[in-house]
């Protein structure tokens, strides 16, 4: 299994984001992770379209980018267009998940669905298949920093088990408070791909990102 960090800018610095990507970039983060907040769905306003454009000429790695904004197949299309490499919707967010899952797919994007904490996996039972990753969100969605809420353990190891048992080939991707001091336990839950917004971008990125992934060899 491939294990991946994704650096979120939403705790990068946006007077310098561009250096701030470079940075992540030469580090050897895998993906980046951009996180659309639409003071909507989530009780916060971040960014949309034209930074996320704008960044694209910055760095070839892995657009990740994470909708948090009510009814997202209103904007698929931009989004796609202005080069994300993977879209993620919520559950919780789509009226009719299994349309927008599939408009994703229809745009040439890899396909992600995300929950809230509080959203049972059950959610998922009838488009798994389709899905290339699953976005288990283990904090309340809207702001970096926070810590990570340790029910979500339970929840990977639960959602690495679905996975197997209908034998896919699914990514398991952790969101809130993901640091250097827990990074392999949550890994040892089953999840490959982790999202960290303050533990790379507050202090040194190289050196964090080191860190990160010192910790995640474990
Ligand atoms: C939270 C965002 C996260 C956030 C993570 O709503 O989806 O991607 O940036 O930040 P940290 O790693 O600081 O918890
Ligand atoms: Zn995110």
């Amino acid at each position: 299994m491939e294990y991946i960090l994704s650096p979120s800018i939403l705790s990068a610095d946006f007077k310098t984001l561009g250096d701030d990507i470079r940075k992540a970039d030469a580090a050897g983060a895998q993906w980046i992770h951009i996180d659309v907040m639409d003071g909507d769905f989530v009780p916060n306003i971040s960014f949309g379209m034209p930074v996320i454009k704008s960044i694209r000429s910055v760095t070839d790695k892995v657009f990740d980018v994470h909708l948090m904004v009510e009814e997202p197949g209103r904007f698929i299309d931009e989004f796609a267009a202005c080069g994300a490499d993977y879209i993620t919707v919520h559950a919780e967010a789509c009226t009719h998940l299994g349309r927008v899952v599939q408009q994703i797919k229809e745009k040439g994007c890899k396909v992600g669905v995300s929950l809230n904490p509080a959203t049972p996996l059950s959610v998922l039972d009838y488009v798994l298949d389709d899905l290339d990753m699953v976005l288990i969100m283990s904090v309340n969605p809207g702001f970096g920093g926070q810590s990570y809420i340790e029910a979500m353990d339970q929840k990977i190891r639960d959602l690495r088990n679905m996975i197997e048992k209908k034998g896919l080939d699914v990514d398991i991707q952790v969101d809130g408070g993901v640091t250097a001091d827990n990074i392999a336990h949550i890994k040892e839950c089953g999840a490959n791909v982790f999202v960290a917004g303050s533990a790379v971008f507050n202090g040194d990125i190289e050196e964090n990102i080191k860190k990160l992934f010192k910790a995640m060899e474990v």
